[in-house]
């Protein structure tokens, strides 16, 4: 059959309303638009107009223009839409669902995500930041900023580290889009594919998505819930294996909320250096201690240059503020390389505004709130959880982060669990997801990083009683 002249626009346009990508009511081109753009007759165009509203797919409005239906007759082919499958990652496609927040339009209790609630997040201030930014360096913002960061920016972090006895030379530090990002080049710094990485067991999924995504190959290291970090278990694999790197979270670890003290700290770094290992030391909780002073780093002890401390303001600020940093210690001139092939600048506009906030006293403020707010919600989770879920449930109260870590008793079908939580709309964090090897199945997260309502109290409580 031969095809009309106006098909070549008309096409696509159904393809679009079939496949839901214009809605109903979405305006449409105008005749002289697509009269330049398809670089034909005005009256080509208006047929073909008079085509789909005939199909009853569009709807002409006059001295407006064309518009989608609001009720598009799908139901009449040509064009049939082919949808191509796209095959997606089962696993990670899996994981991402339960540890990313569903919340548009459901009503579900959230305790899933590593996010603070929006309620936390301190909306005025950083708003209010990021307009006297823009007033005050206007188009400046819309330039290319220094690939490694803003100088100044660096110049803050720097000085808040040196608080805690952590150096960082300014010729070693690197922003980044966030703290992921930042893992990503320190690890592929000092890493190719193939090569082994020693990881924290349980480690939350977004570290092991990114060792796996560099094709590295692993060896879990145990959180004792007492213990923490088993050093021992790090130089069996260290002295056996060719380990090229530790990632780990010495400050408040997520999911464990362990903190590691000063003599551990010293004792990992000892081996790293005996073995040659670099670190990933991941420090995005260090800023939210619930008790005494902020705990300093595994890099205030290294002299050798194998320590890569990062870290980022998702947790403390927003983590819409793509904002982190790594120390990159020796391994600079690759990372920097690194960073700059993975689009060079991160958003000026961002790192402005951190940078007023951390100059001045408004992060600290926050933060000193924030730590207060986060310590209570802790407290009120681990008194939840121990009233309401069965006896022989175990409780990791932490030392401060985001996390509460919870075993429970043997017997219970967690399968079952997890979709009497689906049915009262709760979601916590399984286990599973916190290693490769699919261990701790008995375990959840908790996130407390939200106000805790009446509706989330009680949400717990019915969690816990479903469980019985
Ligand atoms: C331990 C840890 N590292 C990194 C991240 C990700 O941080 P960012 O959003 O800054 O990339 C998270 C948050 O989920 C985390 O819990």
């Amino acid at each position: 059959m031969k095809a009309y002249k106006f098909e070549a626009f008309t096409n696509v346009i159904e393809k679009n309303i079939r496949e839901g990508i214009f809605k109903p009511g979405h305006k449409l081109p105008s005749v002289r638009d697509l009269k330049e753009q398809y670089q034909t007759s005005i009256s080509t165009i208006q047929h073909g107009y008079e085509y789909l509203v005939a199909r009853g797919l569009v709807e002409s409005v006059p001295k407006s223009g064309y518009y989608v239906s609001n009720r598009p007759d799908l139901s009449q082919s040509p064009a049939k839409v082919k949808h191509r499958p796209i095959a997606r990652d089962a696993i990670f496609k899996h994981h991402l669902g339960l540890t990313t927040s569903q919340k548009a339009g459901h009503q579900f209790s959230e305790f899933n995500v590593a996010a603070p609630g929006d309620l936390l997040v301190p909306q005025k201030l950083l708003l209010r930041t990021m307009q006297q930014a823009i007033r005050e360096q206007g188009a400046a913002l819309l330039r290319y900023y220094p690939s490694n960061g803003a100088v100044a920016l660096k110049e803050q972090i720097i000085r808040k580290a040196a608080a805690h006895q952590t150096i960082i030379h300014p010729d070693e530090l690197l922003i980044t889009d966030g703290a992921l990002q930042a893992l990503y080049i320190g690890l592929s710094a000092v890493c190719s594919a193939g090569d082994v990485v020693a990881v924290e067991s349980p480690c939350v999924f977004s570290i092991l998505e990114v060792i796996r995504v560099l094709h590295l190959k692993v060896i879990e290291v145990p959180v004792d819930p007492y213990a923490g970090f088993d050093v021992d278990f790090l130089r069996k694999a260290c002295r056996n294996n060719a380990v090229k790197a530790v990632i780990v979270t010495p400050n408040f670890h997520n999911p464990t909320g362990i903190l590691l003290s000063d003599e551990q700290k010293q004792a990992l770094l000892a081996v790293a250096q005996q073995y040659n290992v670099a670190i990933l030391e991941n420090d995005i909780y260090g800023d939210l201690n619930f008790h005494g002073l902020r705990p300093s780093t595994i890099k205030r002890f290294d002299e050798s240059g194998l320590v890569m401390t990062y870290a980022s303001y998702a947790k403390t600020l927003a983590p819409g503020l793509r904002v982190g940093w790594l120390a990159t210690g020796k391994f600079m001139p690759r990372a920097e390389q690194i960073k700059f092939a993975l689009g060079s600048t991160v958003s000026p506009i961002y790192q402005e505004t951190v940078k007023r906030l951390l100059a001045g006293s408004s992060y600290d403020r926050h933060v000193r709130s924030f730590r207060m707010q986060l310590a209570k919600n802790a407290h009120l989770a681990v008194n939840l959880l121990s009233a309401h879920f069965p006896a022989k449930t175990f409780i990791l109260p932490p030392a401060g982060g985001y996390n509460i870590w919870v075993k429970m008793p043997a017997d219970i079908d967690m399968a079952h669990f997890y979709d009497q939580c689906e049915q009262i709309g709760v979601r916590f964090t399984p286990g599973y997801t916190f290693s490769f090897s699919g261990d701790f199945d008995k375990h959840f997260r908790l996130v407390y990083a939200d106000k805790f309502s009446s509706k989330r109290i009680a949400a717990i409580r019915q969690a816990g009683q479903r469980a019985r």
